[in-house]
């Protein structure tokens, strides 16, 4: 059985013509599985409607083997961290959590080791008492993860969680997420392709709430091999060259540039493609194709 199974989940917003997800069908096993795709794409609808916090127009779901028509079980089941994690500012961090840990039924007598092992594991122990307005955006990101860990869930949901945040910090926080999801299952949405480079191998591409891709990282840059090319171009003939290619890279040195770029065919170099570049070819058959 698969952790997750979405089968052709389709959401359409009032006043919004096309569905923000489209017959979408997806299994997400244990692990950790990166859903990508561009602002607009679907990624936080998905999210909303897997919490129970929307519901879909037509479709269904299953979650650890519990339907969206049982929402509370889903709600025990999961933990979530939302694009746009707030927390009441003049709280503490430790009395933030103990709050959330009375909501989600923890018990008192279980809360103090609870929130310290929590604080503990998102590297916030030094902070416990610090408010939260204080926090820098990574601190805040780090306890959006403690609060949504606070009921030990067997699955966790977080929506574009390294946005915002500066390098050192996005390694930290996508440590923490692997670490977790050796046991458990976690979903990841990004439109950031080296969050899932460096985290996951098992990825979905989602595009106008319809799946353009789903598999392997390898599996993904296996499909766009023979579409990304390499060529030297010279000094004034790179304005005309950038017009006429989809450029994914271009290092310019003092008589010519180097150029990366995407291609269904050409007469220059092959290259081994990028997951970046992967990502953007898969994007371009997609727009190509008129969809
Ligand atoms: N409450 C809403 N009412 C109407 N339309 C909505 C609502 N929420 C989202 N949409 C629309 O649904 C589509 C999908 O939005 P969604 O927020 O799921 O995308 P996303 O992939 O999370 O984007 P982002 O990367 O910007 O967070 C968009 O066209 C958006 O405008
Ligand atoms: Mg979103």
């Amino acid at each position: 059985m698969h952790t997750i199974e979405i089968t052709n989940l389709t959401k359409t917003y009032r006043k919004k013509p096309t569905p923000a997800l489209d017959h979408l069908t997806l299994a997400v096993d244990k692990g950790m599985f990166g859903l990508l795709g561009k602002n607009g794409a679907g990624k936080s609808t998905l999210m909303k409607i897997l919490t129970t916090l929307e519901q879909p127009t037509t479709g269904n779901a299953v979650v650890c083997g519990i339907p969206l028509s049982q929402p509370q079980a889903i709600r025990d089941l999961i933990g979530y961290l939302p694009q746009n994690f707030a927390f009441y500012p003049n709280m503490t961090v430790a009395n933030a959590l103990a709050y959330l840990a009375t909501l989600a039924n923890v018990p008192v007598r279980a809360q103090r080791q609870r929130i310290a092992q929590l604080l503990a594991d998102v590297n916030l122990t030094a902070k416990a008492h610090t408010k939260v307005r204080q926090l820098s955006g990574g601190m805040l990101q780090r306890l959006g993860i403690a609060q949504a860990l606070i009921n030990n869930p067997q699955v966790l949901i977080v929506d574009e969680p390294t946005a915002g945040l500066d390098p050192e910090e996005r390694i930290r926080f996508r440590n923490l997420l692997t670490d977790f999801s050796s046991e458990r299952t976690v979903l990841l949405s990004t439109h950031i392709v080296s969050d899932v480079e460096a985290t996951t191998n098992q990825i979905g591409v989602l595009d106008h709430g319809q799946l353009l891709f789903t598999g392997t990282t390898n599996a993904l840059i296996t499909a766009a091999t023979g579409h990304v090319f390499q060529a030297l171009v010279p000094r004034e003939a790179a304005v005309q060259f950038k017009q006429t290619h989809q450029i994914s890279e271009q290092v310019t040195q003092a008589d010519q540039s180097h150029f990366r770029f995407i291609a269904a065919s050409s007469s220059q170099t092959p290259v081994t493609p990028t997951l970046e570049e992967a990502y953007l070819y898969l994007q371009t058959q997609h727009e190509g194709a008129g969809v």
